[in-house]
């Protein structure tokens, strides 16, 4: 049981529903209120729903009818998974924050839609402050007095954010191509930007993200003053590819047809989905070997080299802080350093799974602690890679964060942080090709969210959510960072007790750990004792996994736990890897034609894996190390058993 001293005690509803008493009585106080608010909007106008009709039979029967469609709904539900227990050690998912649960439920009373503040005057505000809240944990500049200034907004989720990321990279690394096709067929030149008759693509390609938005800004503020600005801008937006679509802008310009967008062989299949969206198609994606399960720069350059002799343009980098399988953190501060030798692709971070870890690298002001700060209360982390890595992300040009993942929030909320708010400008639908506003227009346009982003209407309650969490626990090292501390933690202990567990195993199996972690996500790989076959050894350890996955026709009570899994293929390990996990495990590891190799997957995101379940047990992660146990040596006797008849 958590100590009452536990700083984290207060802010989820806890597994046993401890704080049940607070849920229950502030929630009833809050929809009460709701109920106040809408009785006393117009209270002199007659009640449109009258008393008598109270008490007709066809509005009881509406009432039975919807109680009993409820009790159905709830019954159903009890099938649910129960990731909100310590037993629960599978997917991106835990406990909510019980500040933005309730945060939620009751602004979903008020149905604010942030597509636009008409409809949503409180919320979009809030969304907007989330976004602020976000980029400044990642260290960006919030300030709109100066240039850049980021912008964060939410999403559906991580596939919609970096959709979305894809689709401003687009729009802003092909703007200055459709800007010489503008003037040349014009014979209108801006002066003072780099875009010159005899530009190339390969030299307009080369321009930076940031660049090309002072670009925009000046063809905007060159056709507001000069007589020619009309004619320009009119061709300008003929030949943007938001008018002409993929396919004919890449006939005006052939190199792109064979456009790369470079990911990690890690990389999640949301950037598959994302480049058939956009018209890229699969064969656009471009996989970086990995080492470790994380891309370096090394790799990344060499990958880069072999694009430009093939004379494929590069659309964008996607580095990944989090990977969903592993939990690695790509060294985002190499692949920044890479960009200044191969100037121009789009850097962004695909932070889905471990955006909200640079918490715990910030302080209360915001500033970058350093690592020794950081290392407090940790046995490994975080490595100096990392820290290099989560210093950088303030200078991708942008990053997915889930709050739904690492935030504790229902899902519903992903997001979307840009490091210069003018790219919106780019997509923006309200007066396109236009760059520049009104002075002090700035800060009140984005409030019509939906004209520059992605999605249209979408709930505000989400944004409500995420603000009141990260207002009672700000996205600091003191604050959320304890949170994360805690996951952190965790993992670490996990891996402190596998030296042991290894032991108790050995009379039955092998057992490595793949990737060293990174963060809070761990996996595990079995090999019985004396099996050289991969497949045998894969087909051990999906049996042992069915002791721990889900089925939708088994009681969940009947699981003592519950993880997840995934299959690392071969091609993504590197030679070394390849020799020592063979190594741990005693298999060969050569063969191409292998599948790859079967994992268990944990993640570590409940705040109460340390906590004892009971008697005789110290921690859940020890509970959990016991039943492996058994289940490995139920599972070793029965295949014994079964061979041997
Ligand atoms: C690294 C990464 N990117 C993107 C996603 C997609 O996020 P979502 O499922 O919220 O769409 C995930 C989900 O696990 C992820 O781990």
């Amino acid at each position: 049981m958590a100590s009452m001293t536990d700083p984290l005690a207060p802010y989820f509803l806890g597994a046993y529903g401890e704080n049940n008493d607070f849920f229950e009585k502030t929630l009833l106080e809050l929809v009460r209120d709701h109920v106040f608010w809408r009785r006393n909007f117009h209270p002199e106008d007659e009640p449109p729903i009258g008393t008598h009709d109270q008490y007709g039979r066809a509005y009881l029967d509406g009432l039975a009818r919807t109680r009993r469609e409820l009790h159905q709904l709830t019954a159903a539900l009890k099938r649910s998974v129960p990731s909100f227990h310590p037993r629960y050690l599978g997917h991106m998912v835990s406990d909510l924050l019980l500040p933005g649960l309730i945060a939620q439920l009751v602004t979903t009373l008020y149905n604010p839609n942030n597509i636009v503040e008409d409809v949503a005057p409180i919320t979009v505000q809030l969304e907007l402050e989330v976004g602020r809240q976000l980029a400044r944990m990642l260290g960006m500049s919030v300030d709109p007095g100066r240039e850049p200034c980021a912008l964060g907004h939410l999403t559906s989720g991580g596939t919609v954010a970096n959709d979305e990321a894809l689709w401003l990279a687009r729009s802003a690394r092909l703007l200055p191509l459709a800007l010489r096709d503008a003037s040349e067929a014009t014979g209108v030149w801006i002066p003072e930007v780099p875009v010159r008759p005899g530009s190339t693509d390969v030299e307009l390609l080369a321009i930076g993200a940031d660049e090309v938005l002072s670009v925009a800004r000046r063809v905007s503020s060159f056709c507001a003053r000069d007589p020619r600005g009309t004619e320009l801008l009119a061709a300008f937006g003929t030949c943007r590819v938001e008018e002409l679509g993929l396919a004919a802008f890449a006939d005006r310009h052939p190199s792109l047809k064979r456009m790369a967008l470079v990911v990690p062989a890690t990389a999640h299949y949301s950037w598959h989905k994302a480049a058939s969206l956009l018209g890229l198609g699969g064969a656009a994606l471009v996989e970086v070997p990995v080492r470790q399960a994380r891309m370096d720069g090394a790799r990344l350059e060499a990958a880069l080299s072999a694009l430009r002799g093939d004379g494929r343009p590069v659309l964008a980098v996607v580095g990944v802080y989090g990977t969903t399988e592993f939990g690695t953190l790509d060294s985002v501060h190499e692949l920044l350093a890479v960009r200044r030798r191969f100037p121009g692709f789009w850097l962004h971070v695909d932070a889905a799974w471990g955006g909200y870890l640079p918490t715990l690298f910030r302080d209360r002001q915001g500033g970058l602690l350093d690592r020794d700060a950081v290392r407090e209360g940790f046995r490994y982390f975080p490595s100096e890679r990392v820290h290099r890595a989560t210093a950088a992300l303030a200078e991708a040009d942008s990053v997915t964060v889930d709050p739904h993942k690492l935030g504790f929030v229902p899902f519903g909320a992903g997001a979307l942080v840009v490091r210069d708010r003018r790219v919106l400008d780019l997509v923006q639908q309200e007066a396109p090709y236009v760059f520049a506003s009104p002075p002090g227009e700035d800060e009140r346009r984005y409030r019509k969210l939906g004209r520059y982003i992605l999605e249209g209407s979408k709930p505000g309650a989400a944004a409500a959510a995420c603000y009141v969490n990260h207002r009672v626990l700000p996205l600091d090292h003191e604050h959320f960072g304890k949170l994360l501390a805690r996951s952190v933690q965790t993992c670490e202990r996990l891996v402190d007790r596998i030296a042991g567990l290894r032991e108790e195993l050995a009379p039955w199996v092998r057992l490595s750990i793949p990737f060293e972690p990174d963060c809070n996500l761990v996996c595990l790989a079995f090999n019985p004792k004396d099996n050289r076959s991969l497949r045998a050894a894969n087909a051990f350890g999906r049996r042992l996994f069915a002791t721990i996955d889900v089925r939708p026709d088994r009681p969940v009570q009947l699981r003592d736990f519950f993880g997840s899994c995934t299959t690392v293929p071969l091609a993504h390990l590197g030679v070394e890897e390849l020799a020592r996990i063979g190594d741990e495990l005693q298999l060969e590891l050569t063969r191409p034609d292998d599948d790859g190799v079967f994992l268990f997957r944990h993640t570590l995101m409940n705040p109460w894996l340390q906590a004892s379940p009971g008697p005789g047990e110290p921690s859940y992660i020890d509970a959990y190390c016991h039943f492996l146990v058994r289940q490995v040596k139920l599972q070793s006797e029965a295949t014994k058993a079964s061979s041997a008849s």
